[in-house]
């Protein structure tokens, strides 16, 4: 079996963010009795204890820090240590108004929330540095220190300042990027609207202005904090590698929230020593499923991971923070924790252990609801507990994907920005989307950057690359003369790294590859379609897309350019790559990508699942593997499956029926 990803804690870990601070010492105990009782091995303290940490400069608190982790203890839950740096207290932001953050319209920020503060400010950065440090000496040698949670969830809520330390770093940044101002007024296209800088002081953060903005000026300062936040965290990282080597530390990401550039963050944060943590939230109002939604999340946490990954929160049942907090009925909790086990997850875990009683997030469900364990939620933990224990021989196993969507952030970024040919040409939801049409048809799909390493894959599809640098395409291009098929959603390929639209023809960095040639774009009005002569529906975008070197494979049939090319292919070496010049419908899209899954080889994971079945594997590397079965459906589902179900201890053999709403995990005997 491979190295557990938390060493100790064999298995799968199963707990939750642990706020004590908030109860009164008496609360504890039956805290620590309610976890052993319920399975938890696994608890995050200390996030948002800075207050209580320090509560004046310099003078430190321990002794009800010391309380809480030998009780835990001695119940053996081990400890997942936060540096608590995500909330600076009243005093620090009180005595230094300059570490609270700046908005663009130049109004700075106060406290009385949380995650008050400048990621560039010196003195943020070192008061956070001294407090980890301080922690470093007194738990680092606690036998039930587990690993370090280095701040939370980076850029939640602040992810870039704009106040004068900002842009004194910004510039600094833009020198080491640029060279000198020839370099900058070059890349930023300065040459347009008079905005040609002659002195670095000039060069300010994309502040507010009266109309648009430059747009790489916008895009070098979403990277630029992007960074800022990094070095946040590699400082915090650095210091507790060096004073605690054998304890690994992460920091929790949120692979929806896309205000930091995640590849960037996942070279620091995977390697000996770290582990990659992230957060998930079904959202509501999110156009996906709840169930697609937490396979792009686990997909991507895998993806940015390579390998096992921490589930580090999610929900039991309602949060708090969005329009209609909706509950989670009977056996979503269990069907969502193992969505993400099935997808690499080593655990499962959740904000919070006890819902707290005051405060913002009073709502917010949690392991131990308001209604206390014997509730609903309480029963379905419990229940989940056990299922974890089951399933321990399952840690370090590697889930198998056979197709991969690419995802840039900088791309992404660059293609949201305003001014566009259409606003409706999203990027991030558009990977969602065809993430899902692979998920429905029950494809693994992994996430991976236009320069990654792709001849693993017998499918990739790139839906939204408008930012392509000449490394990425040229990696494209190597990958389908390698043997491999790809398929590219419109407006991919049409700048460079600097966001300048490559020269003709478009789209300039994909043009050879797909045997394309485009002129014009034609975007549809809102909520409008145009017919295919294939049968499929394309909505968004259409534009004047010349087959120079391809097969055209449908035409429009109406909308505003008919009988003009909307689906390609070409050949390339061993290769095909298809070229879809409008977006199609999820409908059409869904049926075209099953096709191509099945008839490359990339899945799905069980050819004949019900619909609403679930399907996704992890293997060890010495070669067991495992088969996690979630039935999303109203009705028992029937699949083909050889070996003893996890969760029961029942023998699969031949077929195995998964009960509406249920789960089950078979250990196989015929991989
Ligand atoms: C996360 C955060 C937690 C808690 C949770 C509520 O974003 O890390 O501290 O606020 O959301 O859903």
């Amino acid at each position: 079996m491979a190295r557990p990803l938390v060493p100790r804690v064999p298995g799968l870990c199963f707990g939750g963010d642990y706020n004590p601070e908030q109860w009164p010492e008496e609360v504890w105990a039956e805290d620590v009795a309610l976890m052993k009782a319920a399975g938890v091995n696994l608890v995050s303290i200390g996030i948002f204890s800075w207050a209580w940490l320090e509560p004046a400069e310099g003078a430190y608190e321990f002794g009800w820090l010391d309380r809480v982790i030998d009780g835990l203890h001695a119940g053996g839950v081990a400890v997942d240590l936060a540096t608590a740096s995500a909330s600076p207290p009243p005093w620090f932001s009180h005595a230094y108004p300059d570490t609270l953050p700046v908005d663009a319209g130049g109004r700075r920020l106060t406290y009385g929330s949380r995650q008050a503060y400048c990621p560039s400010s010196p003195r943020y950065r070192a008061a956070a540095l001294r407090l980890a440090e301080q922690l470093a000496h007194r738990y680092g040698e606690h036998p039930a220190l587990a690993m370090w949670h280095v701040n939370n969830e980076y850029g939640c809520h602040i992810w870039s300042c704009y106040c004068e330390v900002s842009a004194d770093a910004f510039r600094g940044w833009l020198r080491a990027r640029y060279g000198d101002l020839d370099g900058l007024n070059h890349a930023w296209g300065t040459a347009f609207w008079s905005q040609r800088y002659t002195d670095w002081a000039q060069v300010q953060p994309p502040r507010a202005t009266p109309t648009w903005g430059n747009p790489t000026q916008a895009l070098d300062f979403k990277a630029f904090s992007s960074d800022e936040l990094l070095a946040c965290f590699t400082a915090e990282r650095d210091l507790l590698r060096r004073l605690t080597p054998d304890i690994p530390v992460t920091t929790n990401l949120m692979p929806g929230h896309a205000v930091l550039d995640q590849w960037a963050w996942a070279r620091e944060m995977t390697g000996p020593g770290l582990l990659l943590s992230a957060d998930h939230y079904i959202v509501a109002e999110n156009p996906l499923p709840g169930p697609a939604q937490v396979a792009v999340a686990a997909d991507m946490s895998r993806s940015l991971a390579g390998g096992p990954w921490l589930l580090m929160e999610h929900s039991t049942s309602a949060v708090n923070w969005q329009p209609r907090n909706l509950a989670k009925p009977p056996g979503q909790l269990i069907r969502d924790s193992l969505g993400h086990v099935a997808r690499g997850s080593d655990g499962a875990m959740f904000f919070q252990w006890r819902a707290s009683r005051a405060g913002a997030e009073k709502w917010h469900s949690a392991m131990v609801p308001h209604a206390g364990v014997e509730s609903k939620v309480g029963r379905e933990v419990a229940e989940l507990g056990r299922h974890l224990a089951a399933l321990g021989e399952v840690a370090g196993s590697v889930t198998e994907a056979g197709a991969a969507v690419l995802l840039d952030f900088r791309s992404a970024w660059a293609q949201e920005a305003p001014s566009q040919p259409s606003g409706d040409m999203t990027a991030f939801q558009e990977v969602g989307r065809w993430h899902a049409a692979l998920y429905a048809a029950g494809v693994t799909t992994d996430v991976a950057p236009p320069e990654a390493d792709l001849g693993r894959y017998p499918l990739v599809v790139a839906p939204a690359l408008y930012l392509l640098t000449d490394a990425g395409a040229a990696n494209l291009s190597r990958y389908v003369a390698g043997g491999g098929t790809l398929v590219v959603g419109p407006y991919s390929g049409m700048v460079d790294e600097h966001d300048h639209i490559r020269p003709a023809p478009l789209p300039g960095a994909l043009s050879g590859l797909l045997g394309v040639a485009v002129e014009e774009f034609f975007p549809l009005p809102a909520g409008a379609t145009v017919r295919l002569d294939n049968g499929a529906v394309g909505q968004v975008w259409t534009e004047v897309a010349a087959a120079v070197d391809a097969t055209v494979v449908a035409r429009y049939l109406d909308g505003p350019l008919p009988g003009l090319p909307a689906l390609t292919r070409r050949a390339e070496g061993a290769g095909t790559v298809w070229y879809a010049a409008t977006r199609l419908a999820d409908g059409p899209l869904g049926e075209f990508l099953a096709d191509l899954a099945g008839s490359t080889g990339a899945g799905p994971v069980l050819p004949e699942a019900p619909p609403g079945l679930e399907a996704v594997r992890r293997r060890q590397p010495g070669g067991q593997s495992y088969l996690f079965l979630l039935n999303h459906g109203d009705e028992p589902a029937r699949v083909a499956a050889d070996g003893v179900e996890l969760l029961t201890g029942a023998q699969a053999r031949g077929t195995l029926e998964v009960a509406a709403g249920g789960v089950a995990v078979v250990r196989e005997v015929h991989p």
